[in-house]
C-alpha cells in the first residue's frame, strides 16, 4: 500500500513540474486590453515575516466561468508603500500571471521594515487593482508587548451571509488566522440563503470557480484587503472528512489523488502562500512556522494531508481498538517530529498550535453511553497522548491550541491524561465557531447543554456564528467570543457573548 501511494504521489509530482516549465516558457502579454477589470477577486496578503510578505491577486474578467482570460501569460506590476495613498513606494516589480496557474499572482516581497503597516497595489495593462493593506511581523528577538488577532473558519456560502466578516473589518487587528473550510465542495442546493454555482467539485476549473464565487462576497474581500492572513485548510477544500488519500465515499485512491491534486492546486492559486507551498501533484506543504517577536510562536498545522483513515467507521462512535492503534497518525511522522522539536526549541512566551479539529476529549452523546467523533483528535488517541505528554514533561511556555471545524465555540482544558481529571491541565484549547456553516444557531441547544454537563474539560460552549478575537500580551491572553444574532438575512449586529483570560504560566482559561 505504501509503495503504491508513493508511486501515485510522485507520478503526480512529475505532472506538476511540467506545468511549471510551461509557465516559464511563455512570452507574457505586456500591454493587455481587458473588456472589464481583471481584479474582480480583490487582493490579499499573507505569511508575514519581519522583512517580508506575500502579496496575492488573480486576474479574472469572468471569475465564475474559468476566469475568461487569454491562454497566454500576462505581465503584472506591483508596488508596496508606507502610506495609504501609495505616494512613498518602497518596493516595486513585475511578475507573470500564467494560465497554468489560473492567472494567479504570488509576489514574495522582502526587504521591508519589521512590525509596520504597508499598502500595496497591482496593475495589469491600464487596469489597477484595489489597494490592500498589510503588516509585517516584528523581529524574532524583539520584545513585543501586544498581538491582536482573530480565528475564523467554516464559511459555507449557502448557509448564510458573511455578516461576521463585515464586523471583522471594523476590528483593530494585526492578523487573521483562517483555520479551514474556506470553501465547501457540495453542488448548489435549493432552499438555502445563497446557492453554489455548479455541481460537486472535481476538476481544477470547478474548484477555481467556487473560490471565485466565495470571493465575490465584498465582506470577505474587504477583510482580505485589510489584514494579512495565515491560512490552513480543513476537509471541505477537497472533500468532506477525507483523510490522506481516503475519500469520504471510499472512491479508489487513484481517483481521489487526482481530485486532491486539483483541489490543492486551486487552493494554492487562491491563497497568499509562499513558493514553498507550490503544490507538486497531490502534495502541498502547508504546515509552517511563524514567530511574532518573543511574544508568540505560531505553528500552522495540517491535520488532513498526512492522516491515516478515520478509525471505527468514522462519525460519532463508541471507541474501538482502532482509535488507540499506535500506527494511526493525525499529523504524520514528519510533521509531528517537526512540531515537537520546534516547541522544544521555542523561547516564545506563548506557543500557539493553529489547526483544524478539536483536541479535547468530548463525549458527544447525551446520556450514559460515551461516543466520540472519530474525525477529531478523539479518533487518534495515541497522536494526542504523545503531544499532551510532551507538553506536560517538556513544558513549552503557555501552549494554546486553536481549532475550528465543528461550527460552535468551545473553551476546553487539555489535561495531561484526557481521561483522568486528577492530572494537571497542560494546555488551553479555544475552538472558534463558524462564519456561516450550520446557519443561524442559538446560544445553546439542549443537546449541547447535555454534552457540556457530561464533559469535565469544557469551560464554555456556544452555538452561534462569528469568530474569536484574541488580545495577547506577555502577561495574558484574552479571548472574546464575537457572535452575530443571525446569518440567514444580512445586517445582524455583533456582540461579545463571553470573554476568557489565560494568565501567563497558568494553563486553563478563566471567565471574565
Ligand atoms: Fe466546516
Amino acid at each position: 500500500m505504501l509503495d503504491r501511494r508513493a508511486f501515485l504521489l510522485s507520478g503526480l509530482a512529475a505532472y506538476g513540474a511540467s506545468a511549471r516549465q510551461l509557465f516559464a516558457a511563455g512570452a507574457a502579454l505586456q500591454a493587455p486590453k481587458f473588456p472589464t477589470s481583471p481584479f474582480t477577486l480583490g487582493v490579499c496578503s499573507g505569511d508575514p515575516t519581519p522583512d517580508g510578505i506575500v502579496l496575492w491577486t488573480r486576474l479574472a474578467v469572468d471569475p465564475l466561468n474559468g476566469g475568461g482570460m487569454p491562454r497566454q501569460p500576462v505581465e503584472v506590476h506591483w508596488q508596496i508603500a508606507v502610506d495609504e495613498r501609495l505616494s512613498k513606494v518602497v518596493k516595486s516589480g513585475r511578475t507573470t500571471a500564467s494560465p497554468e496557474w489560473g492567472h494567479s499572482v504570488h509576489v514574495e516581497v522582502s526587504g521591508l521594515q519589521p512590525h509596520r503597516w504597508y499598502w500595496y497595489q497591482f496593475r495589469a495593462g491600464d487596469e489597477l487593482s484595489p489597494i490592500g493593506r498589510t503588516r509585517t511581523f516584528p523581529n524574532a528577538r524583539s520584545a513585543v508587548d501586544r498581538l491582536r488577532f482573530v480565528i475564523a473558519s467554516c464559511q459555507h456560502y449557502e448557509t448564510g451571509h458573511y455578516t461576521a466578516y463585515q464586523h471583522m473589518a471594523e476590528e483593530d487587528l494585526d492578523l487573521v488566522l483562517h483555520l479551514g473550510d474556506y470553501i465547501y465542495e457540495n453542488p448548489g442546493r435549493d432552499n438555502f440563503v445563497r446557492k453554489h454555482l455548479g455541481g460537486e467539485l472535481m476538476t481544477v476549473d470547478d474548484y477555481r470557480n467556487r473560490y471565485a464565487q466565495y470571493r465575490s462576497d465584498p465582506a470577505l474581500r474587504a477583510v482580505h484587503a485589510l489584514f494579512p492572513f495565515l491560512v490552513v485548510w480543513d476537509d471541505h477544500e477537497v472533500d468532506n472528512n477525507y483523510a490522506g488519500l481516503y475519500q469520504e465515499a471510499g472512491a479508489p485512491v487513484e481517483e481521489f489523488a487526482l481530485r486532491r491534486a486539483a483541489a490543492y492546486k486551486a487552493y494554492y492559486e487562491h491563497m497568499p502562500l509562499r513558493r514553498s507551498s507550490i503544490p507538486r501533484g497531490a502534495l502541498l506543504q502547508l504546515y509552517r512556522p511563524f514567530s511574532y517577536g518573543t511574544l508568540a510562536s505560531i505553528s500552522m498545522l495540517d491535520t488532513r494531508q498526512y492522516r491515516t483513515d478515520q478509525p471505527c467507521g468514522d462519525n460519532v462512535q463508541l471507541v474501538c481498538d482502532e482509535a488507540r492503534d499506535p500506527r494511526a497518525t493525525l499529523l504524520g511522522a514528519a510533521q509531528e517530529k517537526w512540531l515537537l522539536e520546534r516547541l522544544d526549541r521555542s523561547r516564545a512566551g506563548w506557543n500557539f498550535l493553529a489547526q483544524q479539529i478539536p483536541m479535547a476529549r468530548l463525549d458527544r452523546f447525551p446520556g450514559p453511553e460515551r461516543r466520540y467523533s472519530m474525525d477529531k483528535w478523539d479518533g487518534y488517541e495515541q497522536s494526542r497522548a504523545r503531544l499532551l505528554r510532551f507538553l506536560g514533561t517538556r513544558k513549552p511556555s503557555n501552549p494554546v491550541t486553536l481549532a475550528g471545524d465543528v461550527h460552535n465555540n468551545w473553551v476546553n482544558d487539555l489535561r495531561l491524561d484526557v481521561d483522568d481529571p486528577k492530572t494537571p491541565v497542560v494546555a488551553t484549547e479555544f475552538v472558534g465557531t463558524s462564519i456561516t456553516s450550520a446557519g443561524d444557531g442559538s446560544d445553546m441547544s439542549a443537546t449541547m447543554k447535555a454534552i457540556v454537563s457530561e464533559n469535565e474539560c469544557v469551560r464554555f460552549a456556544n452555538d452561534q456564528r462569528g469568530y474569536v478575537r484574541f488580545d495577547l500580551t506577555p502577561k495574558e491572553l484574552r479571548a472574546d467570543f464575537r457572535v452575530v444574532e443571525y446569518v440567514s438575512k444580512p445586517g445582524a449586529p455583533i456582540k461579545t457573548r463571553a470573554s476568557f483570560v489565560v494568565e501567563d504560566g497558568r494553563p486553563g482559561a478563566k471567565p471574565l
